[in-house]
């Protein structure tokens, strides 16, 4: 199973943040964005990462992630000449995807409550077994997004790209699963009146031949896609809220990598003591001793 970090865009709707840094490196409370996309495929169990973004901004992700040693994971990175909608990043990422499935997910999308590994395990059977899956949120806007209409035994109904009149209040968030199809499907897609590839089309196309499942989040949990202003400063504050008052970490990878059995004490213990004089380094040394399950 292949993951794909779509972290391209102009990063327009965070202009002056954005003039020289790509929206996904800017921090989130203690950690760049880019890390709780991360976390998610890496929650998956997905090792084998490529992250596409912009042919300016691809080096400073290099720079700062590397292959993925630290994490044990294999990291390659391919460059979106232009952002011409979410689709295209199956097509871009054609090679790297190969013959198997793949998931994708946005670089400013957070995902955070209890129930996300029960699901993306779901998400990652379903994709092994030939099925698409989608993830649906609730919100107060739903014309924002893509809508998911479900039945009464929450099997998809249709699922709209912003439609004028939402048919429920289920937006489709940045977390898709699919088999190798969607390399193919992916290509059939044409412009929409956005002038983007529409995930929702590919979505579909899944949906045409009775492949496609959306899991529902429960009540109560948090996801935001983090690209204004105003939802970068609400996701600091909720990441912040939540690991003071747990004493844990919202997508520490090394601490990801380490309890998934992907990196050993060897490996995390230099670069725990490394930060060790600031609070994500003493986090990593408390997880080192246990004392934090
Ligand atoms: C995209 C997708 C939409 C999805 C949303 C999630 O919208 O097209 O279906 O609900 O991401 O953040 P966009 O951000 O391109 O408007």
């Amino acid at each position: 199973m292949k993951g794909i970090i779509l972290a391209g865009g102009t990063g327009t709707r965070l202009y002056p943040m954005t003039s020289i840094l790509n929206k996904h490196l800017l921090p989130i409370y203690d950690k760049p964005m880019i890390y709780y996309p991360m976390s998610v495929l890496m929650l998956a169990g997905i090792k084998d990462i490529l992250i596409i973004s912009t042919p300016e901004d691809t080096p400073n992700f290099q720079q700062m992630l590397g292959d993925g040693e630290r994490y044990g994971i294999h990291l390659s990175y391919e460059v979106q000449p232009s952002p011409d909608g979410l689709a295209q990043a199956f097509i871009v990422g054609e090679k790297f995807i190969g013959d198997e499935p793949v998931a994708m997910i946005l670089g400013d999308n957070l995902f955070y409550g209890s129930g996300l590994s029960e699901r993306l395990k779901r998400a990652v059977d379903n994709a092994k077994r030939g099925k698409a899956t989608v993830f649906g949120s609730l919100v107060k806007d739903p014309e924002r997004f893509g809508v998911i209409e479900f039945d009464e035994k929450w099997s998809v109904v249709s699922i709209e790209e912003k439609p004028k009149k939402a048919r429920s209040n289920f937006a489709a968030t940045g977390l898709y699963f699919y088999d190798n199809r969607v390399v193919s499907f992916a290509k059939k897609v044409k412009p929409s009146w956005r002038n983007e590839l529409e995930i929702t089309d590919v979505n579909n196309m899944y949906l045409a031949n009775g492949d496609l499942e959306a899991i529902p989040f429960s009540r109560g949990f948090t996801w935001m896609d983090m690209g204004t202003p105003e939802s970068m400063a609400e996701a600091s504050e909720f990441i912040r809220s939540v690991e003071r008052q747990h004493g844990l970490k919202i997508a520490c990878l090394e601490e990801i990598a380490y309890r998934n059995g992907w990196i050993g004490r060897e490996a995390l213990e230099p670069y725990a003591k490394k930060w060790e004089n600031n609070d994500y380094g003493r986090y990593l040394l408390r997880i080192l001793d246990s004392k934090v399950r």
